[in-house]
């Protein structure tokens, strides 16, 4: 299919290249009509290489000129085609000047040089370089950048790239210029311009060795008053990774860069990291403690992107997760380590685990699944997903699971010490983990090289007279595409015995080699065959095993839990993480009984034995020594694509009718408890966004939304109260949502006046649309006259996700209506957008690709969207291989 133009590129395909690029010298004539771009190379033979032919590659871009060592050569001199550039019989050096125009304004994609609201932005990773010039655009090829901006002095007064900044001037006829050199070798994916109107909040910030750096958060005038977070997040991560990795700012100067018009959260290019402005902008009036908290996060993942993916990048693609699974576990833990609260650590915890089941398992088990390191792609930008993300990350969390905190420090200086400067593989990492550690790590590999979730099952066997308690794992898991039978992996398995007390018995595992693992109350076990068993003695009374503790492994645990079990780890187990999972494997047990015992019928089903969860839930909610930010964890129900993922065939109307059913009797049966809760936990203005704040604001709102599912006068009122007098946006959208999904008589008024109120702050006109996108009322007509606001554009990704993607993807028992009318929807958007930007059309191809998941009813719609979409004229890659794999 289309294999001309789409042909799949293979890790095992990979061959360095003929040509090393030694310095890049760029010229810039900034125009938003025409750019012009003249690049210098001085390029060297690759002594590995295999031929004498230079490959450039290049997209959308017009070659103007093209000369080596100052001749310019004739068209026969070269070929032209396919997105490459070839020109053979090259020597072994040679500078090579090539011209290039592009058109930035009629760059819709986001990818190369683009306008967003009048001002140039590049995004480079991964194959953005190619569209501005014919270059060797892959990312073992590093080399040292020098960048000459040139552009009208009154539109553009700002002009940024890579680096410092070496000079800068008028040049008369109104323009001026700027001129910037990165000391640094890198890939074309990390050069990064930026020109503007823009201004900027600036700090000196003084480093552990003394140094001091200037930073600097760029963003439209008007948002200076929304760059405070940003600036505090960015110091505080340069601190952490100083103090947890030592590894300290290596420029002068640090620059963050908002942009509205991203296809991403944000990118790290050297010295010049550039934000979609919803990961920058943040103030009490407009921004959320979900929005802070994501702020911190991303500053501090792009920041920490410096020494992992800048300083040591990767040698192609295939090894992407090298970077980014590496570089999203340092930003778990900074995030973990700046909640400074008794339970913080665990909640951001149960937090990262809940995404990881709600996106990568699904993806780990549909037509997508690939490996952390990926054996195959058709379009690159299709593999930035939650398992080279969110799985990466978890498999670089087992290595210090493994090794210890301490252990995996050592195996990251010793990474450093070797590959500082280079672009290296998944396995050069592994090899330091190893080395550092006098450890074998060759097994391992195959969290890398296999896709599937593992499913690790448990038995125990409880000896009263000889005390002894056994514990046996056995670990399967489900064939994928192109891998049928998988092999064991290794896997740590963090276990406790919670002791009829309430209390970890110590531990005294049978044959330990080593005496520092007895007498414990969490050990890690080591499960490495496809079934071990483990024995512990000296265990005097029968206990109940927590197993998998803070979720040691990306794993699903299967063991046989009687209800009163979970309720007692729910109320006892030392390990907090364990403690929300209990609560949370009983809700999906009553849950997933409620769905299938409903499927087709309008009812709810049995609810005989809700009043054992209602007890627990009823604990939970009054037991004030734990943190709030933590109850509301533990009340918050599965969600409903996570509870589709745990059924055979997924009716998303019975699941959620389910969930609803049992939120409105848990909403009932505590309505006086919710309400004390929901008193108790007001805060005190001014607003701040300190996680123990955060988590009062979230158990109070998760108390509201509980009340509001009463739908009775009272409730609405409460929430109208909270809407009219919110002092910030936490507390403002919370009510809103629970007034739109409650018959409350003043919703369609708060909705407007939200508006009205917000009409100025793209950032809150977006959760505006998401909002309304995922309200259980909403159906496709509604989706549809959204899009008829003068406010609503597919053109601008945020926007098009706070609607388009919040309904196909947030709101399930609407967008699955039984008539399909929801498909057609989704067809009619991916094509559009296909035509606008593909990568965010890709994204939102992915809402269907688990349809064999479904009812033969629902399938039997969803396949001829699928179709449609597969024989759209003019398809970009990035939807084709979507929608291809999906129907193979
Ligand atoms: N490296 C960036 C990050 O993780 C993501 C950039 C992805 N861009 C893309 N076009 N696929 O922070
Ligand atoms: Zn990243």
């Amino acid at each position: 299919m289309r294999t001309d133009t789409s042909p799949t590129i293979y890790r095992h395909d990979y061959v360095p290249p003929a040509y090393w690029v030694e310095t890049v010298e760029m010229g810039f004539d900034l125009d938003p009509a025409l750019t012009r771009v003249a690049t210098r190379l001085t390029v060297r033979r690759n002594p590995e290489g295999r031929t004498n032919t230079l490959v450039l590659c290049g997209e959308s871009v017009e070659l103007v000129q093209l000369q080596i060592n100052g001749k310019r050569l004739a068209s026969g001199d070269y070929q032209l085609g396919n997105g490459l550039l070839q020109i053979p019989n090259m020597p072994d050096q040679a500078s090579v000047d090539i011209e290039t125009a592009i058109q930035p304004e009629q760059n819709t994609s986001l990818m190369g040089l683009y306008v967003s609201n009048g001002n140039f932005f590049t995004q480079c990773e991964a194959e953005g370089f190619r569209k501005i010039t014919y270059f060797p655009d892959r990312p073992d090829v590093m080399a040292k950048y020098k960048v000459m901006l040139r552009a009208d002095k009154k539109k553009y007064p700002v002009l940024l790239s890579n680096g410092n900044l070496i000079e800068e001037g008028d040049l008369g006829d109104g323009r001026h210029y700027a001129l910037w050199e990165d000391p640094f070798n890198k890939p074309s994916y990390l050069f990064a311009l930026v020109a503007g109107n823009l201004v900027c909040q600036e700090e000196k910030f003084r480093l552990e060795d003394g140094r001091d750096a200037l930073l600097q958060v760029w963003v439209e005038e008007g948002n200076l008053d929304k760059t405070q977070h940003a600036m505090d997040s960015l110091k505080n991560s340069i601190r952490w990774d100083e103090e947890r990795f030592g590894l300290e700012l290596d420029l002068d100067r640090f620059m963050i860069v908002a942009v509205g018009d991203f296809n991403m959260g944000a990118m790290e290019n050297k010295g010049l990291n550039i934000f979609n402005t919803k990961f920058v902008l943040a103030n009490p009036r407009i921004a959320t403690d979900t929005d802070y908290a994501n702020i911190e996060a991303v500053v501090g993942h792009e920041y920490f992107h410096n020494w992992t993916g800048n300083r040591v990048t990767c040698r192609d693609w295939f090894q992407l997760s090298l970077k980014e699974g590496l570089t999203v576990f340092r930003d778990q833990e900074f995030s973990a380590d700046m909640i400074g609260t008794a339970s913080g650590r665990a909640c951001k915890r149960i937090e990262d685990v809940r995404v990881l089941r709600q996106a990568q398992f699904p993806e780990d088990a549909g037509p997508m699944a690939h490996p952390v390191r990926p054996d195959s792609y058709v379009e690159i930008n299709n593999f930035y997903t939650v398992t080279v993300y969110e799985k990466g990350s978890e498999v670089v969390r087992m290595y210090q699971t493994l090794l210890g905190r301490e252990g995996f420090r050592r195996g990251m200086d010793l990474y450093f010490a070797r590959h500082d400067g280079q672009a290296v593989t998944c396995d050069d990492f592994r090899a330091a983990m190893a080395d550092a550690n006098d450890r074998d790590l060759t097994q391992f590999e195959r969290w890398y090289s296999q896709a599937g979730t593992p499913r690790v099952k448990a038995e125990t066997r409880y000896d009263s007279e000889a005390h002894t308690f056994e514990l046996t794992l056995s670990q399967s898991c489900p064939p994928t595409p192109d891998q049928e039978r998988k092999l064991p992996f290794h896997i740590p398995v963090a276990v406790g015995l919670v002791g009829p007390n309430g209390h970890d018995i110590p531990l005294h595992l049978d044959g330990a080699p080593q005496e520092n693992i007895h007498g414990q109350g969490t050990i890690v076990l080591e499960l490495t065959q496809a079934r071990q068993t483990f024995r512990f003695n000296r265990v005097t009374e029968k206990p109940i095993p927590s197993l998998l503790r803070d979720f040691s492994a990306p794993v699903i645990l299967e063991f046989e839990y009687s209800d009163d079990e979970l309720a007692f780890l729910m109320a006892h187990d030392s390990d907090p993480f364990n403690r929300w999972e209990a609560g949370q494997r009983l809700a999906s047990r009553h849950l997933l009984a409620l769905a299938t015992s409903s499927q087709g019928s309008g009812t709810s089903g049995d609810t005989a034995d809700e009043a054992g969860l209602g007890q627990a839930f009823h604990k939970t909610l009054n037991d004030t020594s734990l943190e709030p930010a933590f109850r509301e964890l533990a009340l918050t129900l599965p969600s409903e694509s996570l509870l589709a993922d745990q059924l055979e065939v997924i009716d998303p109307q019975a699941i959620h009718r389910a969930r609803v059913s049992l939120r409105k009797v848990l909403a009932e049966n505590l309505r006086e408890d919710w309400l004390a809760t929901y008193h108790a936990n007001q805060t005190p203005e001014p607003y701040s966004p300190d996680a123990r704040s955060a988590g009062r604001r979230g158990l109070k709102n998760t108390a509201l939304s509980y009340l509001c599912e009463l739908d009775d006068a009272a409730a609405h009122e409460l929430a109208q109260e909270q809407y009219d007098n919110a002092g910030n946006m936490t507390d403002r959208v919370a009510a809103l949502a629970a007034l739109v999904n409650s018959s409350a008589p003043g919703k369609a008024a708060a909705l407007e006046h939200f508006y009205t109120e917000f009409e100025r702050e793209a950032l809150v006109v977006d959760k505006w649309f998401m909002l309304q996108g995922m309200a259980r009322a909403t159906d496709v007509a509604a989706v549809r006259k959204l899009m008829r606001h003068p406010a609503f554009t597919l053109k601008n990704p945020n926007r098009a996700r706070s609607l388009i993607f919040s309904f196909c993807n947030g709101n399930p028992a609407q967008f699955h209506a039984p008539d399909g009318s929801g498909y057609a929807f989704w067809a009619e958007q991916v094509i559009a957008l296909n035509a606008i930007n593909p990568q965010v059309a890709a994204r939102l191809a992915r809402s269907l690709e688990r349809w064999r998941k479904y009812t033969p009813e629902l399938q039997a719609k969803m396949r001829p969207a699928l179709e449609q979409v597969a024989r759209t004229k003019k398809l970009s890659k990035d939807v084709l291989e979507i929608v291809t794999k999906a129907l193979e």
